[in-house]
C-alpha cells in the first residue's frame, strides 16, 4: 500500500543519546513504507550505536563526521540537503538543539541542517533537568519560532532512573508525525472530513453497557487514509483502545446520543462525513442509578430507539448545506447490496460501503473487509478482498473524486 512516505528522501540525524537505539527501528520503518533514507551520524551517537546498524536497516550507506571531511565532503551535505524532502533529527540531544538554535556548523549533520530547505522535525530526548533548563527551554522556543517542529518529549522512565519528562516519542508515533508533514498538498488539502469510528455504549447500569462487535479499525483507517491525502480530520470514536492516527482531532463519545451532539457539530463545517461507527440501534430506556443486584432477580430491560444519525445529518443538510459529502456503512449479513442500497436511499447518502460481514475475512474484528461501493446515481463498483487500509484508502479516493470534480462542491 503506498503512503505518503513512498519514494520520498528522508535525512534522519542521529545525535548522542541512549534514545539513539530506537532510532533503528524509526530508520527502518520509514525505509519499510518506501522512503529512501539517509542517515547521518554525530560522534556522539556512534558511542551508542554505528553506522551499520542504520546500513542494515536503510540498504544505503550511513554517514558520519568522517564523511565531512572525506573526499566529496565539500559537496555532500549540499547535495544530502537539496535532495531531501524532509529531515528529522531522532533522537535530538539538548547539545545539537542548542547548536542548531545558534545556526552552528561543526559536524555534518549541523551544516547540512543549515543547507537544507526542507521541513525539520526534531524529537528531543535528555534528561528532565536538562529539558526543563532555561537554555534548553530558550533554544526550543527559538527552534520552533523559526518553523522546526519539535515532536515530544514524553513523561516517563529516564535512563537515569529517575521519572519526569525527556524520553523521546516512540518511533511508532514518530513516524505519524513524519508521516504528516510528508502528506500535506494532497487531494483533500483544504479539506474537512468528519470520521466516526467504533461501536457506541449503551448503559444499563453504573457497571453494564449494551455494545457491539466493533473494533474501530475500518473507521481509524479512514482517518488515517484521509490524513494521507492532506485533510484536516476530525475522528469521532466510540471506547476503542486504539492510538489516535497522528494530526487527527479526536472526539471521545460513549453513547449514540453523544456521538449524534459530535458529528452535527463537526458535520456542520465539514466538506465530507464518512460514518463508520457502529451505532446503537437500541438503548436501555432507563439507566439504572445503582449496579443491579442479583438478588433482585432476573431484571426485565425495556429497550428504546436510538437516533439514526445519518438521517439527522440529511435534514441538517437541508438547512446548512453541510456535509458537501456523506458516506456511510452497511454492514448486512444476508441481501448485500438489496439493503445497503435502501439505506443508500434512506439516508440522503452519496456514497455507501456494502459490507459482507457473513464471511469470514470481513467485518467486525477482522484485519480485510470486502465492500461494495453503491453510488447515489446507480453506479456500483465491487471492490477486492482488501486490508481496512487499503479499503479506507479506496473509500477516500472516491470522497476526494466526489469532492474535487462536482464544481458545486
Ligand atoms: N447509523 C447511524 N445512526 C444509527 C445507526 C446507524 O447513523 N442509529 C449509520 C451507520 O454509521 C452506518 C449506516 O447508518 O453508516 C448504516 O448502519 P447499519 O447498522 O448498517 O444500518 P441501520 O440503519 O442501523 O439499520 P439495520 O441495523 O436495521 O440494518
Amino acid at each position: 500500500m503506498l503512503t505518503p512516505l513512498n519514494g520520498k528522501q528522508i535525512i534522519l540525524g542521529v545525535t548522542g543519546s541512549i534514545a539513539a537505539y530506537k532510532a533503528a527501528d524509526l530508520a527502518s520503518k520509514m525505509t519499510q513504507m518506501g522512503a529512501k533514507v539517509d542517515v547521518i551520524l554525530t560522534q556522539a551517537a556512534r558511542q551508542f550505536i554505528t553506522p551499520l546498524t542504520f546500513q542494515s536497516v536503510t540498504g544505503r550507506r550511513a554517514y558520519t563526521d568522517e564523511d565531512l571531511w572525506g573526499n566529496e565532503g565539500h559537496v555532500l551535505h549540499i547535495g544530502l540537503a537539496k535532495a531531501a524532502d524532509l529531515m528529522v533529527i531522532a533522537p535530538a540531544s539538548a547539545n545539537t538543539l542548542a547548536h542548531l538554535a545558534h545556526g552552528m556548523g561543526n559536524n555534518l549533520l549541523l551544516v547540512t541542517a543549515l543547507a537544507a530547505r526542507c521541513p525539520l522535525l526534531a524529537a528531543p530526548a535528555m534528561d528532565g533537568g536538562m529539558y526543563t533548563h532555561p537554555a534548553t527551554q530558550a533554544n526550543l522556543a527559538l527552534l520552533r519560532e523559526r518553523g522546526v517542529t519539535l515532536l515530544g518529549p514524553a513523561e516517563g522512565h529516564l535512563a537515569s532512573g529517575m521519572t519526569g519528562i525527556g524520553r523521546m516519542l516512540e518511533p511508532a508515533e514518530l513516524l505519524g508525525y513524519i508521516r504528516l508533514a510528508l502528506s500535506r498538498g494532497g487531494p483533500l488539502q483544504g479539506r474537512r472530513v468528519v470520521v466516526s469510528a467504533g461501536g457506541t455504549q449503551e448503559p444499563i447500569d453504573p457497571v453494564r453497557t449494551i455494545t457491539n462487535l466493533s473494533s474501530g479499525k475500518q473507521g481509524f483507517a479512514l482517518a488515517q487514509a484521509a490524513l494521507d491525502m492532506g485533510a484536516e480530520v476530525i475522528l469521532i470514536s466510540g471506547p476503542v483502545a486504539l492510538p489516535t492516527p497522528a494530526g487527527a482531532q479526536r472526539v471521545n463519545v460513549q453513547t449514540a446520543r453523544e456521538m449524534l451532539e459530535a458529528v452535527l457539530e463537526a458535520a456542520a463545517q465539514a466538506d465530507a462525513l464518512v460514518m463508520a461507527a457502529a451505532v446503537a440501534d437500541f438503548r436501555p430506556a432507563v439507566t439504572a442509578g445503582d449496579k443491579i443486584k442479583k438478588e433482585g432477580g432476573v431484571p426485565e430491560i425495556r429497550l428504546e430507539k436510538t437516533e439514526d444519525i445519518l438521517a439527522a445529518v440529511a435534514r441538517q443538510k437541508n438547512a446548512l448545506g453541510r456535509p458537501l459529502v456523506t458516506v456511510g456503512f452497511a454492514a448486512e449479513s444476508r441481501d448485500l447490496l438489496q439493503n445497503a442500497r435502501q439505506k443508500l436511499a434512506a439516508k440522503k447518502l452519496d456514497l455507501i460501503a456494502a459490507n459482507d460481514i457473513s464471511a469470514p475475512d470481513a467485518g467486525f474484528q477482522v484485519d480485510t473487509n470486502r465492500i461494495t461501493l453503491l453510488y447515489s446515481d446507480g453506479r456500483s463498483e465491487p471492490l477486492p478482498l482488501l486490508s481496512k487500509a487499503e479499503a479506507a484508502c479506496e473509500i477516500m479516493n472516491r470522497v476526494a473524486a466526489l469532492l474535487n470534480t462536482d464544481p458545486q462542491r
